[in-house]
């Protein structure tokens, strides 16, 4: 039997990248799959694809940096799928690349209002629902920038490091409540944000301090994101687990 059969499963920011590969892995283990993104051809083109190979999958336009957006993507979940048993807070952004004491507090309260706010207001509302029906998993992109700096991005790893703190107090709290809660922190995956993001000199400096000397690719963080979403890792529970190629173990 797939790993999540008969599972309903919410992934945020499911437009591309990482978020779009979990959707897919999420459908291709049997799950149905609610996406949601601000980019709405973005997330139509991830339904299709989902689709395309018989899996199922339906699209909610979304901010994820807005309590209320979070609060109606659950309830649109619910309504179209009857409950909600699994959620990936992926949707993210990096913001300007700017040392601490030149970096423009606008572009902070941006970041924060997505990175961190965004995956507190969709846990806030995905937990009251998963207490509902009786249990779910929750797993939080966070990033090595939840343990090691970002040079240039404060805001950044300030909310990453927030995101592995809130995922560890809710895991905590809903323990006795059949509610996992777990972060991923994917090192330099190839994605186009990052390729938007990085000059070809900092990909190959990224990619060559990692032992593996190479990008991760979205596929390796899905995998990841799938087993702690399933019940294979049924006894973890507010553990930060990296997926970065040995990047932050030298
Ligand atoms: N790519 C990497 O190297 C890397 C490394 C570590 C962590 N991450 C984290 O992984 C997550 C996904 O990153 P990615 O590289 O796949 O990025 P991406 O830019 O490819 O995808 C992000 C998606 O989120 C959507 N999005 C942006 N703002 C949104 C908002 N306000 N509401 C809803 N959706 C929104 C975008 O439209 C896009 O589809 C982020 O949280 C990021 O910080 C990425």
């Amino acid at each position: 039997m797939a790993l999540l059969e008969n599972k309903v499963a919410f992934v945020s920011g499911g437009g591309s990248g990482i978020g779009r590969a979990v959707a897919e892995a999420y459908a291709r283990e049997g799950a149905k799959v609610v996406l949601s993104d601000i980019n709405v051809e973005h997330g139509e083109e991830t339904v299709k694809i989902i689709k395309d190979s018989g899996g199922e999958a339906f699209f909610v336009k979304g901010d994820s940096s807005t309590a209320s957006d979070n609060k109606r993507m659950v309830e649109v979940t619910v309504s179209k799928y009857g409950r909600l048993d699994i959620a990936c807070n992926n949707a993210g952004m990096g913001g300007p690349a700017k040392p601490t004491g030149e970096y423009e507090p606008d572009a902070w309260d941006r970041v924060i209002a997505l990175n961190l706010s965004g995956v507190f207001y969709a846990c806030r509302y995905q937990l009251e629902q998963m207490e509902k029906n009786g249990g779910g998993s929750i797993v939080n992109i966070a990033s090595i920038h939840g343990q090691v700096a970002a040079p240039n991005s404060p805001a950044y790893t300030a909310s990453k490091h927030g995101v592995v703190g809130l995922t560890k107090n809710i895991a905590a709290e809903y323990a006795l409540k059949n509610i996992r809660c777990n972060a991923v922190g994917p090192g330099y995956i190839e994605t186009a944000s990052l390729k938007d993001n990085l000059t070809q000199n900092l990909m190959d400096a990224v990619e060559a301090k990692a032992p593996m000397n190479r990008l991760g690719t979205a596929q390796e963080v899905a995998d990841l994101v799938v087993f702690l979403s399933s019940e294979k890792s049924s006894f973890t529970t507010g553990s930060y687990i990296i997926a970065d190629g040995g990047y932050t173990a030298i």
